[in-house]
């Protein structure tokens, strides 16, 4: 997508050809700053504080990092200490994992010197897959939307809620749902997207409305309690949200709160859709309430909000009373009898096992 009017993508391999380059969204939209990884600890340290995040571009950045460390260590040893290392900066997404099992699985039959460059090429394409699957994503999703507002009589506005960031920065481009906003938005359909803050770390209010901003899509960020109310007026049309992973029988896991919206679309008839590349299904599990594995992050990123002073300076306050504990997961799963819909690149399907092998029958 663009950012004023320059094509730009959330990674990219940097002009000298080896070093990677990524947008720090933890200073998103205040301001647009890139950094420079080096080492397989720069791409350690930008999944783990989030300076990229969202599970595809989670992916991505970890087999940049397993290029990075095959350019300082291609052994096997070093080939095992990368996959370790990235493993561990965060939990939930599973596109990390499968990320890290496609290189190791590529590098390891390779002999140490073929290394660097074969890890270099699988990123860049894991990259450019990523791209086709998300405009994929967009293509399926724009003719649900277009099919829905036909079918509501082409009302003036048609009223898409999101939830936190599934935007072109949580992935290599497109973004997983608003690809279809995107599209929609270029085809002339009126959408207009609310957009949920999402607390803590306000990915909704600080990157989708960015984006959405940038591409001149529009919107209105709402506090995350206001879904509810939305829909029980007739305000929302469809809610589309992305995933960390989704289990083989299509329970969803997403940013915390998704639940809560799914709650919310199923009491008021709102169909609720969930827009997927192939690599966040996970295939090994099928209950993502008990198998998924819930990150817990600092509880400083709920006791403390950041900010743009008035005078132009970044802030982060305190919301809560010193001495008051406060629990930070990241996540939560909706189950998949509250999903209308999973979006992925081969088509729409129901969230079910028999759904998703309909799409994906390799995996029978
Ligand atoms: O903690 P984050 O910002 O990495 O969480 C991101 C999300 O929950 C997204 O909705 C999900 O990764 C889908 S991104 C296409």
């Amino acid at each position: 997508m663009k950012v004023n009017g320059a094509p730009t993508r959330p990674i990219a391999v940097a002009s000298d050809g080896w070093a990677v380059e990524i947008i720090d969204q933890t200073r998103l939209p205040h301001a647009f700053v890139k950094v420079r990884l080096e080492t397989l600890a720069d791409a350690e340290r930008a999944i783990r504080d989030m300076w990229v995040r969202g599970a595809p571009l989670i992916g991505a950045t970890a087999a940049y990092g397993m290029a990075l460390a095959m350019r300082a260590d291609a052994s096997e040893g070093g080939l095992a200490e990368a996959y370790r290392r990235l493993y561990a900066t965060r939990p939930t997404a599973v596109n990390l994992r499968w990320a890290l099992d496609d290189l190791r699985g590529r590098l390891g039959g390779l002999a140490p010197e073929a290394r660097p460059a074969a890890a270099y090429a699988r990123a860049a394409a894991i990259c450019e897959e990523d791209v086709a699957i998300n405009a994929a994503i967009g293509r399926h999703g724009l003719a649900l939307i277009r099919e829905l507002w036909e079918r509501k009589g082409r009302p003036a506005r048609l009223n898409v809620l999101t939830h936190c960031n599934a935007g072109w920065l949580a992935t290599v481009d497109w973004g997983t749902a608003t690809a279809p906003i995107y599209m929609a938005h270029d085809a002339g359909v009126p959408v207009h997207v609310w957009v949920d803050e999402t607390r803590p770390r306000n990915q909704g209010a600080n990157l989708t409305a960015w984006e959405l901003l940038n591409h001149g899509v529009p919107h209105t960020v709402v506090v995350d309690n206001t879904g509810g109310h939305l829909m029980q007026h007739g305000m929302v049309d469809l809610c589309i949200v992305g995933t960390d992973r989704t289990t083989a029988r299509g329970d969803v896991c997403n940013k915390i709160g998704t639940y809560l919206k799914a709650l919310a679309a199923h009491d008021n008839g709102v169909p609720f859709y969930v827009a997927l590349p192939g690599p966040t299904v996970d295939w090994t599990i099928e209950d993502g309430l008990h198998e998924i594995p819930i990150e817990q992050r600092d509880p400083a990123e709920v006791t403390r909000i950041a900010g743009l002073a008035d005078g132009g300076q970044l802030l982060s306050v305190a919301v809560t009373p010193a001495g008051s504990p406060a629990a930070n997961f990241g996540f939560d799963v909706t189950p998949a009898r509250l999903v209308t819909g999973l979006i992925t690149e081969r088509g729409v399907c129901a969230a079910s096992h028999q759904g998703l092998l309909s799409l994906y029958p390799e995996h029978r």
